[in-house]
């Protein structure tokens, strides 16, 4: 610690001696300005696209500059923004450092568009030596907000619906639209010719004569290679009056035994559901009557009314009634008895049997009935999905086709969902299937021969 001190001290003044030496050689040694030797760029200046609001540099590299000054001057408007390390332009975002050496930096900080332009290092030799370089300023795309376009639109069906998607950026940024949900989007022209397309470039998107299916959700991209790409959701809105749809019409099911009815609604907006038996009285979630409803997507939905333990005085007729503001449809399914055979049922005791049946057409003829039982030995489609079908279609009640009720259609249950597209309003699925959602636990009749009487035509 004592030596310390002087030992420093010797050796910051060793240090300070030896660079005012070499100080005064290099000073005395260097040949006067206007020799031979001129000043040279090492380098040339770069080009430079920047993105607004970044910083960026100029770099310019000058050998033998000898008594010679660098000063900077931007080329198009001929300012002159700096000399040597002083700043001439009065601009806080402009600064220029040098090295010491042969290195001058000019430093732009928060670059704004009109920083772009030529910009040249210079050299005030006679004549005078110089090197440009560009800045280029680039502005990732943004969406406007236009105050006339909510974010959210609505249309009635087969009406007309404007989308505005206002860009800016540079350069000029392109603009799709596409769906949300990876969905084409339906394009129409003034002659309501079609066309889908994934995608449709421009600011406007004119979507003619709307459907229902088109309802959701549109994306406006904006991009013009410069990241990061912006986009804006549009939620388009159709609507129309509410339309039902009913798979199966007649449900047979056996005393009980629990039973699901269903409707298929389509609505925008959301309709008021309502079950109704025929005698005008509304249905209320109760533990006689499961109610509930799945949203199939943006219009769509599925309404599922179980009844349970199924008793006499529910056979009869349930409406389903959906009303919105522009109008109501009704649905109506009937609900019979299915009659369950008592010879089938005395040999039946085994419940967990009961699964595994299948209808089978009996040969038998009851006067002008025919009947299907069951037969254990023939498939493993268990009972809760063996939906019986039976030929009693409305359409054809009176023309006789026993062979209606056949495996093949038997197989086809649980009936396809309907398809969310849009299909007539007034189409209604005839394929009247009759089907018993059987609950084991509930019903513990064991063996079933379920015997289902169809009237035929004489
Ligand atoms: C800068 O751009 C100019 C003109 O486009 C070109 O002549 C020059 O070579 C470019 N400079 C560099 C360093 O690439
Ligand atoms: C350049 O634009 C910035 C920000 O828009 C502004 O503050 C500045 O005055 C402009 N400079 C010139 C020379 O126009
Ligand atoms: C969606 O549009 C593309 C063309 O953009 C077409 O090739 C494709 O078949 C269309 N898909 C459907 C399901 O219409
Ligand atoms: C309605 O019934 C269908 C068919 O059984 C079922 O898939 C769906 O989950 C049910 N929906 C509700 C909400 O219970
Ligand atoms: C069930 O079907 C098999 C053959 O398919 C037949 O031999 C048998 O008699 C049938 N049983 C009843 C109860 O119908
Ligand atoms: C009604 O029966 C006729 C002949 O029996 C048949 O051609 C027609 O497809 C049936 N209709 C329906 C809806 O099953
Ligand atoms: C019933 O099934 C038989 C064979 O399993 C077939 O030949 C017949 O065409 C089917 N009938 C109907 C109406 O599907």
């Amino acid at each position: 610690m004592a030596y310390g001190l002087p030992y420093g001290m010797a050796s910051r003044n060793f240090a300070l001696c030896a660079l005012i030496v070499t100080f005064f050689s290099v000073t005395l040694g260097q040949t006067p300005p206007k020799s031979e030797v001129l000043p040279e760029f090492l380098a040339l200046l770069e080009n430079h696209t920047v993105t607004q609001g970044r910083d960026v540099s100029f770099t310019c590299v000058v050998n033998h500059l000898q008594s010679y000054k660098v000063a900077w001057i931007k080329s198009d408007s001929r300012a002159i923004l700096a000399i040597h390390t002083h700043m001439v332009a009065h601009n806080p975002r402009l600064s220029v450092t040098h090295n010491g050496h042969n290195t001058w930096k000019l430093h732009v900080t928060n670059v704004q568009p009109n920083d772009s332009g030529t910009y040249m290092c210079q050299v005030n030799t006679d004549p005078m030596r110089s090197q440009t370089g560009y800045m280029k300023v680039v502005i990732p795309p943004d969406i406007m907000d236009l105050d006339n376009t909510a974010d959210m639109l609505t249309a009635k069906e087969n009406g007309d619906l404007m989308l505005r998607c206002r860009a800016t950026g540079n350069p000029e940024p392109v603009v799709i639209w596409r769906r949300e949900d990876g969905r084409n989007i339906t394009l129409r022209n003034e002659n309501s010719v079609k066309r889908t397309a994934r995608t449709f470039e421009g600011e406007q998107l004119h979507l003619r004569g709307i459907q229902r299916q088109e309802m959701g959700s549109y994306l406006c991209i904006a991009s013009n290679g410069v990241p990061p790409s912006v986009s804006k959701r549009y939620y388009v809105n159709v609507r129309f009056k509410p339309l039902i749809k009913v798979s199966n019409q007649l449900v047979a099911a056996p005393v009980d035994s629990d039973v699901l009815l269903q409707c298929y609604v389509e609505s925008s907006p959301k309709a008021l559901n309502t079950w109704y038996r025929n005698n005008g009285v509304k249905l209320l979630e109760s533990e006689k009557h499961d109610i509930s409803e799945i949203i199939l997507n943006d219009y769509a939905y599925q309404l599922n009314l179980t009844v349970k333990r199924l008793d006499k005085s529910d056979f009869g007729t349930y409406t389903c009634s959906a009303e919105n503001a522009f109008g109501k449809a009704e649905g109506s399914i009937r609900l019979q008895e299915l009659q369950i055979s008592k010879s089938t049922t005395a040999s039946t005791q085994n419940t967990e049997l009961i699964e595994k049946y299948i209808w089978r057409k009996q040969t038998e003829k009851k006067g002008k009935k025919y009947s299907y039982m069951l037969n254990k030995t023939e498939s493993d489609l268990t009972l809760k999905n063996v939906g019986h079908t039976t030929p009693m279609s409305r359409r054809n009640l009176s023309s006789s086709s026993p062979n209606i009720a056949n495996k093949s259609r038997i197989s086809a249950f649980p009936p396809p969902a309907p398809a969310p597209a849009h299909s007539a309003p007034t189409r209604l699925d005839v394929q009247n299937g009759v089907k018993s959602l059987h609950d084991s636990r509930l019903c513990h009749v064991g063996f079933v021969m379920i015997v289902l009487v169809i009237l035929i035509h004489d």
